[in-house]
């Protein structure tokens, strides 16, 4: 049995803006029921206090912490999983989202809440919060808990640490005056540990000094390490390629399965496909879009940035509304994307719903509802939706990228005979690959025969998140295996 602490800055149900919230809500309880010692541990945020039932004030004040801070007990939803609340008010009682004001842009003292988060988690995994219970292994995820290595790396005694990327284009950069007002160990000024071109680089502490790595698929893990999708920190992670793996998500299929989806309208399963035809109705109807039985109908959720390729989507619409097929929209983010797709919902309302927003029980409605679901993302360390896709029926039409290259297979003749097609795989991120690729949907479409063959492969794949835990596992055994103590900063 390990004893892990999980460390991340959201949490499924508890917090949620995008992936990140639902592997975390949902690796911790799958390495519980493998029967580990795991506390998951996130930064109460005024809603999280709201939403933690009845949570148990544990621990006042934190060694080396100046302001108030206080941690607060719970179990994360459903589970036995125990879940630390670090409540340091002047950072975390606000409301709305975790990382940006109602502004849309960033709070302006991210770098003090999540250095003021990332201090708190060392002193928990130090034995020093008054806690009685020290981790085996630290698990780490994406910039908001990358200084807990870099400040655990200079202890004599320490956990083993394991970070994960999530996505390497969040890096939490801030200015030389952020870091020296952070008051972090001169030390950590350099280039071989947190500097990065002069600047504070919160990534950074988790990949110089975790002593294993991952990031949430293979290719990703590959893809880090060129220029391209490097961000400058490609050799960085080139050096440690030793340490360095791809570790793809799971589905949680407690919540995303439509046999046992309690958010939509008609539960179906492989063997009762044709009921899919009423959520398909029902997603129509919520977006205000005509009956048309036979057209096919294209879903669409994320966050609306360049990522996601959203632009690309907007660059192909003229085409693609002059098409036989309607196309349904939820997401929030860039308010120039929010804008044109709103202003092209409103100019042809028959053909394109839009919904800006977050929106848990549409997000579902959009999985049981479409034929088909498009992720033309430029790049993708993971994605969860093309998974959950894939569970519902809904075919996915992705760009060869990440975890989207991992998880996806192109349709063939032969493949969509032997099962191993899945979806429609397209090449470049441009408006015309896309394009090319919905074409390639809507004809295999109107082939129903091959069609439900090609549906049929998806929903039988698994990616349940036994098989990825098991991986961890393995990784956290590297990581206690490679640990060095009292690293030479
Ligand atoms: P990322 O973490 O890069 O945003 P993922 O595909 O890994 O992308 O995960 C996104 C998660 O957030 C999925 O569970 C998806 O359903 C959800 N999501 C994204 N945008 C919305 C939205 N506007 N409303 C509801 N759920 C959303
Ligand atoms: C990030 C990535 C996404 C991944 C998620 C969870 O937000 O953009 O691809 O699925 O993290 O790992």
């Amino acid at each position: 049995m390990k004893k892990i602490l999980f460390a991340a800055s959201e949490v499924y149900p508890l917090m949620k803006t995008g992936g990140l919230g639902d592997v975390a809500g949902t690796l911790p309880i799958t390495l519980r029921n493998m029967r580990h010692d795991v506390r998951v541990v996130m930064p109460a945020y005024r809603d999280v206090l709201k939403n933690a039932g009845q949570p148990k004030l544990v621990a006042t004040g934190l060694p080396g912490v100046i302001t108030p801070t206080r941690i607060w007990e719970t179990k994360l939803p459903g589970s036995t999983v125990k879940t630390w609340l670090v409540d340091s008010p002047e950072h975390f009682d606000r409301s709305g989202h975790p990382y940006c004001g109602p502004d849309g842009n960033d709070w302006p003292d991210n770098a003090d809440r999540y250095a003021a988060f990332c201090h708190a988690v060392t002193a928990i995994a130090l034995d020093r919060a008054g806690l009685a219970w020290t981790p085996d292994i630290v698990h780490c995820n994406d910039w908001q808990t990358g200084l807990v290595p870099a400040l655990l790396a200079t202890e004599t005694a320490r956990p083993a640490t394991v970070f994960t990327i999530h996505n390497l284009a969040y890096q939490g950069l801030f200015s030389w005056p952020t870091f020296q007002r952070l008051n972090l160990p001169a030390s950590l000024w350099s280039f071989d540990a947190i500097e990065f071109f002069g600047r504070l680089s919160f990534i950074k502490g988790g990949l110089v000094f975790a002593d294993m790595l991952n990031t949430v698929s293979p290719t990703y893990a590959e893809e880090i390490c060129t220029p391209q999708y490097g961000y400058g920190l490609e050799g960085l992670l080139v050096a440690r390629k030793n340490e360095l793996t791809g570790i793809l998500n799971g589905a949680d299929y407690s919540a995303w399965d439509p046999a046992n989806d309690v958010l939509i309208k008609q539960r179906y399963d492989v063997g009762t496909l044709h009921k899919k035809a009423i959520d398909k109705d029902e997603l129509r109807r919520k977006f205000g879009l005509p009956a048309a039985a036979d057209t096919p109908l294209i879903g669409f959720v994320g966050r609306l940035v360049e990522q996601k390729g959203i632009d690309l989507l907007l660059a192909a619409m003229p085409q693609l509304l002059a098409m036989d097929i309607q196309i349904v929209i939820l997401g929030s983010g860039e308010a120039r994307f929010e804008e044109a797709l709103s202003l092209i919902a409103q100019q042809q309302p028959d053909r394109l719903g839009v919904r800006i927003g977050y929106n848990e029980q549409l997000a579902h409605d959009i999985e049981a509802g479409a034929d088909m679901f498009c992720m033309p993302s430029r790049f993708e360390p993971c994605g969860l939706n093309q998974l959950y896709s894939l569970r519902y029926g809904t075919v996915p039409i992705v760009h060869r990228t990440g975890g989207l290259a991992d998880t996806v297979t192109d349709a063939t003749d032969d493949g969509i005979t032997s099962g191993a097609a899945t979806g429609f795989v397209f090449d470049t991120p441009d408006a015309a690959a896309l394009l090319d690729a919905i074409r390639r949907a809507i004809a295999q479409y109107r082939q129903p025969h091959s069609w439900q063959k090609l549906v049929r492969n998806g929903m039988h794949k698994d990616f349940s998140w036994k098989r990825s835990a098991i991986q961890y596992l393995a990784l956290y055994k590297r990581a206690e295996q490679t640990r060095t103590t009292g690293a030479d900063i």
